[in-house]
This record gives C-alpha cells, sequence and structure tokens, in this order.
C-alpha cells in the first residue's frame, strides 16, 4: 500500500509559497498540507482562502486545507470557491447540524470532507459513522505550531480509525496524521494503520529538504 506525503507548507518560507509548492510537488509530494488557523480555534493566525487560489493552478496534487478554525461553517464555502481538495473541519468546533451543513457544501462541490481531532479527543466525541467522510485527521501535537514534539499516546487512535474503516463494507477513508511526524516515528505510524503522514519541519525545517524528503519515502516504502 502506498502510504502518501503530505508536506505542510506551514513550515516552509513564507514569502516564496507558491515557489514552495512547486518543490513539494517536484520531490514527489502526495498532497500539499495547508493549515489554517484562526487565533481562536487554534493559537497562532496563519493563511486565508486567498494562498490556497494562489497555490491551486501551479501544482496538480490535491491541496489538503486543514481548517483550524471555530465555526467552520462560515468559511468552507470560501475554501471550495479557492480549490482546496481535501477540507478537513474539527470535530471539537462542529454541531451535529453545522457538520452535516459542511457535508453538503463539499459533496455539492464533488470536493471532500475530513473530520479532524485534538490528542485529547476521542474519536467517540461524534458518530463518525453518520458522516461521509474521506478521512479522519489525527493530530499528534496540540494545534497552533509546527516543530512540536509528537505524541506517542495517539498511536492507539490511529489503529481505532484505521479499523472502524477496515470493515469490508466500508469504503476507503483516509487516516491522516498530522504533528511531529519524522523519520523516528513513520514507520510506526504505517504499521498502525496511516495513510497520510503530515510533514512539516521534518521537511521544509531540514537544509536539505528534498533528502529529507526522499529519506522518509524510503522508510515508509520500506515498512509498508
Ligand atoms: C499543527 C499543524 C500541523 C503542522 C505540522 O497545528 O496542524 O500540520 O504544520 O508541523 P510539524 O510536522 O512540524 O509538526
Ligand atoms: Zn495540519
Amino acid at each position: 500500500m502506498h502510504v502518501k506525503i503530505a508536506p505542510s507548507i506551514l513550515s516552509a518560507d513564507h514569502g516564496n509559497m507558491t515557489e514552495e509548492a512547486v518543490r513539494a510537488e517536484k520531490w514527489g509530494a502526495d498532497w500539499l498540507h495547508v493549515d489554517i488557523m484562526d487565533g481562536r480555534f487554534a493559537p497562532n493566525l496563519t493563511f486565508g482562502p486567498g494562498l490556497v487560489r494562489a497555490i491551486r493552478p501551479k501544482v496538480s496534487i490535491p491541496l489538503d486545507c486543514h481548517l483550524m478554525l471555530a465555526e467552520p461553517e462560515k468559511y468552507v464555502q470560501r475554501f471550495i470557491d479557492a480549490g482546496a481538495n481535501y477540507i478537513t473541519v474539527h470535530a471539537e468546533a462542529v454541531t451535529k447540524d453545522s457538520l452535516l451543513e459542511i457535508q453538503e457544501m463539499i459533496r455539492r462541490s464533488d470536493r471532500e470532507l475530513g473530520i479532524a481531532f485534538k490528542p485529547a479527543t476521542p474519536l467517540s466525541l461524534i458518530n463518525i459513522a453518520d458522516y461521509d467522510a474521506s478521512l479522519i485527521l489525527v493530530m499528534s501535537v496540540n494545534p497552533g505550531f509546527s516543530g512540536q514534539k509528537f505524541m506517542p499516546e495517539i498511536i492507539p487512535k490511529i489503529r481505532e480509525a484505521s479499523e472502524i474503516y477496515a470493515r469490508p463494507s466500508k469504503r476507503q477513508v483516509e487516516i491522516e496524521v498530522d504533528g511531529g511526524v519524522d523519520s523516528s516515528n513513520v514507520s510506526l505510524l504505517c504499521q498502525n494503520g496511516a495513510t497520510v503522514l503530515v510533514a512539516g519541519n521534518s521537511v521544509f525545517g531540514q537544509r536539505d529538504q528534498e533528502g529529507a524528503f526522499k529519506e522518509l519515502r524510503e522508510i515508509i516504502g520500506a515498512s509498508a
């Protein structure tokens, strides 16, 4: 099975975002991870739909937009219009009604819905089987910043998510792990059912970024 790597441009050079996206695609990135934070849900401010719109025509890989926003239903349509492919909202930031509303917007536009969980949030916070999600994002650091330390206590949650969707009747759902992913833990993540690995600091934060990306790819290939 091909486990995907999604470099996170939160750790890239903010003065050259479209070029950074193009470089990641050339290394062989499967997706590009775009962290959207509002200073309310997450203690940081990052990007808006304008950046997604700017990057969209420059690369052909999917744009994986991780919305760390309070009241995400107010903003989802703007990310759809900007060209986001995967739009992931936080389980802690929605109600059943707002998540159904978001799902409907995404479905109408033929994009993919993701549902994210902070490290301390159990998957049982919502009944994920009630929604048509294409992706479950398990955070392995608290939302906010790149370069934080991986929290190994989330490993059982990755396994639990992958088991929910491993049942034969269910369709393929991506299990994405986000935060502190690096060469020391990617094998373990793959073995526990992760299908998409977000890599910020472990790629863009390195002196030899392309070399760091290729090293991750090799380790993942050896553990698949
Ligand atoms: C954290 C973000 C992550 C971040 C990961 O709030 O959701 O996507 O970019 O960065 P690293 O890989 O450096 O932990
Ligand atoms: Zn993220």
